[in-house]
């Protein structure tokens, strides 16, 4: 690490990083070689992407690392086009300042610095902040990265921190990190979709980073650019229904958070003791996790434990360890959350009367997200809406412009599944009480089969 102050230093040679989705990723600046270096930044390469997907999409192995390159990448390019195209001539005129760019290059870079294990699911039941861990890491003394931002400026961590939490005075510099079409979407779109290889999530890049503009609020698109932006709005679209949403990620989601919960209730059980040791999770159990305990968690860490648990003495703990380890996702049906709770109620019951704690063996379980939606001042969570320039210098907002997008504007979609163990729906050769197996598989079969309850997908 250079001990000479390096402010915005620019590195003799430019550094590459071959990349899949970018082909090269191009590195400028001193500082954000050395971030990329620094030891909260390779632990990126031991956390993956898409948690669970990838007992989906085998090919989801993809680690917050290689999407975090990615969105630097692309946070760079548009700097590079702005600065060409757009710079700033008097201060307010909706120019770029390119007196921005590391700070909009170092948040692009650290966006996802707090992200964790399995994130989602593991913060429900330890009740972290991955977006908490984020700022910390950026901005407590303790951290590699820290020092290292500090090198440019004394209160350059708060800045590049203040962008990642929308709070950075600039509106371009936060929109182009956060936003309904941000450096951030694109390349985990993208990435995502290259990765599990699937077709859906591809649009057109170059096209964008084309038509996209800064002005006076934020970033805008010309309008010519009109079908790249739909198409990416699209893309996203997909992407949700079909990878992020998928009903069998979901249901090894599910088994992760009951193996968690289960870990955590028979640590904090005084007449259980666990025949390994479960030190670096103590913290989590107990609530009093410190940003050194939450670093030294990844993937590897957890999954080590897992294979600890699978020979635990409780069986439900080593039977959870086994389903995740060895993927048997639980199955689920769709159902009506106004209509068929009375149903999933009997079908617990079932559960129940063979042999399973529902606690540990049930879920009930909803995914939704707003494909796009535009500015609404009234709601809770409003949202910067997509401005498209026409040629007479006017804005027009996005799905005013769009038929597509305006079809899925402002709708939320997803669904409610309920999940089950997927040996409820047909009775196994090693049960002992056949006979009211038996029945109660006709009578589950039957709740599926009618009515409202839909059909499992099979996958
Ligand atoms: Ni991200």
């Amino acid at each position: 690490m250079s001990l000479v102050p390096y402010k915005d230093q620019l590195l003799p040679v430019e550094k590459v990083f071959r990349d899949p989705v970018h082909d090269y990723i191009h590195v400028q600046h001193q500082v954000i070689l050395d971030l990329i270096g620094s030891r909260e930044f390779q632990r990126l390469r031991r956390i993956k992407q898409l948690g669970t997907a990838l007992f989906t999409f085998h090919g989801a192995e993809h680690s917050r690392f290689t999407h975090s390159l990615g969105v630097y990448e692309i946070a760079r390019r548009i700097c590079d086009k702005f600065t060409r195209n757009f710079a700033t001539v008097t201060p307010g005129d909706g120019g770029w300042d390119d007196s921005e760019r590391l700070v909009v290059l170092c948040a692009a870079l650290l966006h996802d610095m707090g992200h964790g294990p399995y994130s989602h699911t593991f913060e429900r039941i330890f009740e972290t902040d991955h977006e908490a861990f984020t700022a910390e890491i950026i901005t407590s003394e303790e951290t590699e990265v820290n020092r290292i931002l500090r090198q440019v400026s004394y209160d350059f961590p708060e800045k590049v921190a203040s962008v990642i939490q929308k709070t950075y005075p600039n509106p371009q510099v936060v929109q182009l990190i956060s936003s309904q079409i941000d450096a951030d979407r694109m390349d985990y779109l993208l990435r995502d979709a290259y990765f599990t290889g699937v077709n859906y999530g591809t649009f057109d890049l170059t096209r964008i980073l084309r038509v996209i503009r800064p002005y006076k609020e934020g970033i805008s698109f010309q309008v010519s650019g009109m079908h790249a932006v739909e198409d990416y709005i699209v893309s996203r679209y997909q992407m949700y229904m079909q990878v992020y949403f998928h009903p069998v990620s979901r249901g090894m989601e599910v088994i992760l958070n009951h193996l968690l919960k289960r870990a955590k209730e028979l640590y904090l059980d005084p007449d259980y003791k666990f025949q390994h040791s479960v030190a670096s999770l103590i913290p989590f159990f107990e609530n009093k996790v410190t940003l050194k305990d939450y670093l030294k968690l990844d993937d590897g860490t957890l999954t080590t434990y897992f294979t600890k648990w699978r020979e635990e003495n409780d069986s439900v703990l080593s039977d959870l360890a086994g389903r995740f380890l060895d993927r048997h996702p639980f199955k689920s049906v769709s159902f009506n959350l106004d209509t068929d709770l009375e149903i999933i109620e009997k079908m617990k019951a079932l559960i129940t009367a063979a042999g399973y704690d529902t606690d540990y063996y049930t879920a009930l379980n909803n995914s939704y997200d707003l494909p796009y939606d535009f500015y609404r001042p009234k709601t809770v969570n409003t949202r910067t809406q997509i401005e498209l320039v026409q040629a007479d210098g006017s804005f027009i907002e996005l799905s005013k412009a769009s038929d597509i997008v305006a079809a899925i504007t402002g709708k939320a979609r997803g669904d409610e599944r309920f999940y089950f163990p997927k040996e409820i729906l047909a009775p196994l050769a090693q049960q002992t009480e056949v006979n009211l197996f038996e029945s109660i598989f006709e009578e589950f079969t039957h709740y599926i089969n009618n009515g409202a309850i839909t059909e499992p997908k099979n996958n």
